[in-house]
């Protein structure tokens, strides 16, 4: 690709996170967007766990845009071969194509409320850029329903004509939500999925771990959280909430789990597993023993029981063998 085209594209992408004259609506529509979320009372937390997609384990936003992207680019396709065939070689397109924008018209509907779940809790560029995201894929929107209303009404040509400029804005669009994932890492998982330490290595000191409050270690490198249940176990797990980061050492456990201080994701204090959203992606997870009073940890892999044979199991099991007996708490 030419670099006056990359350029562009990166000018393009990028050009928003500096509009700050944005943040003041922005804060206001984030505002009713609590009030209104919190309106849904005992109905809120499992309402906004599946719009952020924590029952999927994956965030819905992404997956929903491909509906409305791809069934606007069928209809923009099905239009360019009836018009090469001059409307009489193929019945149907023109059908088809209608059919295929107001498919696009519903996946938006739900592309735009699980986009406002998301951007809530995004902060100063990606914030801004967000709503850039979110103001070009409503015009988008509004541009494929006039095109819906135009082709049912029997002016197809002019329905043709707004399909299309819609599907330019919102490719335009999709380019930003592009930014949002790759850049910004709204959507990413955030945790550090590293093997280290493969070993049992210090963390803290046991009378250091208080009681029913998470307390971060750092291990190599490795920033963790240690959790003192009721019975004296130690658990731990990663310190960096998988949602945006945030510091799970400074956040309170409840009955249900650990909760991230930022956005409230909860964290199951047995496994690490999501309880509830904005998180999608689980904790990482240690193994602990108290050896002379410390606390050690040693990094559960990311993938539990790796292929006998692979290089992790067998690093695992050398490591395993050089071992002092176990005698975890
Ligand atoms: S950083 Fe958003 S919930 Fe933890």
């Amino acid at each position: 690709m030419p670099s006056s085209v990359r350029d562009l594209i990166e000018r393009a992408t990028t050009a928003p996170e500096a509009w700050d004259q944005l943040d003041r609506p922005s804060y206001r529509a984030e505002h009713v967007l609590g009030v209104t979320f919190n309106a849904l009372g005992r109905a809120r937390g499992p309402v906004v766990d599946v719009l952020h997609g924590t029952w999927l384990g994956h965030p819905l936003h992404p997956a929903l845009t491909d509906v409305p992207i791809g069934s606007w680019t069928a209809a923009l396709a099905l239009d360019a071969v009836d018009l090469v065939g001059g409307g009489r070689r193929t019945p149907g397109l023109a059908a088809a194509s209608r059919t295929c924008t107001g498919l696009g018209l519903l996946g938006a509907a739900g592309a735009v409320v699980t986009g406002l779940a998301d951007w809530q809790h995004t902060h100063e560029g990606a914030r801004r850029v967000g709503v850039v995201h979110g103001l070009m894929s409503t015009a988008a929107t509004g541009l494929q329903l006039a095109s819906w209303v135009e082709r049912r009404r029997g002016r197809t040509a002019r329905g043709r004509v707004l399909g299309l400029a819609g599907w330019a804005v919102v490719s335009a669009s999709a380019a930003l939500g592009g930014a949002l994932t790759y850049r910004h890492g709204i959507g990413g998982d955030h945790a550090d999925r590293s093997l280290a330490p493969r070993t049992f290595t210090d963390a803290l000191a046991l009378a250091d771990v208080p009681e029913g409050r998470p307390t971060r270690a750092d291990v190599d490198g490795v920033r963790v959280v240690l959790l003192r249940t009721g019975g004296g176990e130690v658990r731990a797990f990663g310190e960096q909430c998988p949602h945006l980061d945030g510091p799970l050492s400074q956040g309170w456990i409840t009955r249900e789990g650990l909760v991230c201080p930022w956005h409230g994701s909860c964290f199951s204090v047995e496994d690490g597993a999501v309880v509830h959203g904005p998180a999608t992606a689980p904790l990482a997870r240690f193994e602990t023993r108290v050896r002379a009073g410390r606390v050690q940890v040693r990094r559960v892999p990311p993938v539990p029981g790796a292929s006998p044979g692979s290089v992790t199991a067998l690093e695992q099991q050398r490591e395993d063998e050089q071992e002092v007996p176990d005698a975890r708490h």
